[in-house]
């Protein structure tokens, strides 16, 4: 037990004798360690370590949670990048949604950049009730159009999420599918339609 208290002690006093360290500082240091560190293969280049001004205020340790007016800053640039599909519709196919919830695939250096990729929803979100496998740091979507229904502003949501959830909640810790190019513009309307079209399981 003293021993423990020891090593509490002595954290503290390294802690107090770095105070002169600022958090940016340190956000820094991380990226220029994990830029001498990791190797290039593949697709997978070292510029995806380059943050935009959103990452760069989201990887500072949270030592107080996010100011309002940085949160609302980051938000506003990243609900600024979302571009609507130019034929106005929103909604494609839930089956090809629900294949694209489900790969994983995409991205990683051993996946061909010609294939396209998966969303991996289920990795982060209960989607559907049949598929009991899935991840729980998002909230579950299990009747998502059941419940908000399926105006245009609930599509616009849902379509917007999807491209860019930084849009919608500042340091989301959900992929940016649109804006990074991990999705395509049909791939994001079937993903919506999944959520949405009464049809999907999703709603059943
Ligand atoms: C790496 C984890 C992760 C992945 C992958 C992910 N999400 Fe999320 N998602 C989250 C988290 C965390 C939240 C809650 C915070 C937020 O709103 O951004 C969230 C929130 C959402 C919301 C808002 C829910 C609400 O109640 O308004 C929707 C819609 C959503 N996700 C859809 C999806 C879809 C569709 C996919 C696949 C295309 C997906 N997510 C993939 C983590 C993820």
């Amino acid at each position: 037990m003293k021993k423990t208290v020891g090593v509490g002690f002595a954290l503290v006093a390294l802690a107090a004798g770095c105070a002169t360290v600022s958090e940016q500082d340190v956000a820094d240091q991380a990226v220029a360690i994990m830029k001498t560190s990791f190797n290039e293969r593949g697709q997978a280049k070292l510029d995806r370590l380059d943050q935009d001004e959103a990452q760069k205020a989201c990887s500072i340790p949270p030592s107080a949670a996010l100011p309002k007016d940085v949160a609302l800053r980051i938000e506003e640039i990243n609900l600024g990048t979302i571009r609507y599909p130019a034929d106005g519709r929103l909604i494609g196919n839930w089956k090809e949604g629900e294949k694209i919830a489900q790969s994983g695939i995409g991205k990683q250096y051993s996946d061909d950049p010609k294939l396209p990729s998966g969303a991996n929803c289920y990795a982060c979100h209960q989607v559907t009730k049949e598929e009991i496998s899935f991840g729980t740091i998002g909230p579950s979507l299990y009747n998502f159009g059941k419940v908000r229904g399926s105006s245009e502003a609930i599509q616009r949501y849902a379509y917007g999420k999807i491209y860019n959830s930084q849009a919608y909640t500042a340091c989301s810790n959900m992929p940016r599918f649109g804006h990074k190019g991990i999705l395509t513009e049909q791939q994001i309307k079937d993903v919506t339609a999944l959520l949405l079209d009464p049809d999907s399981p999703v709603n059943k």
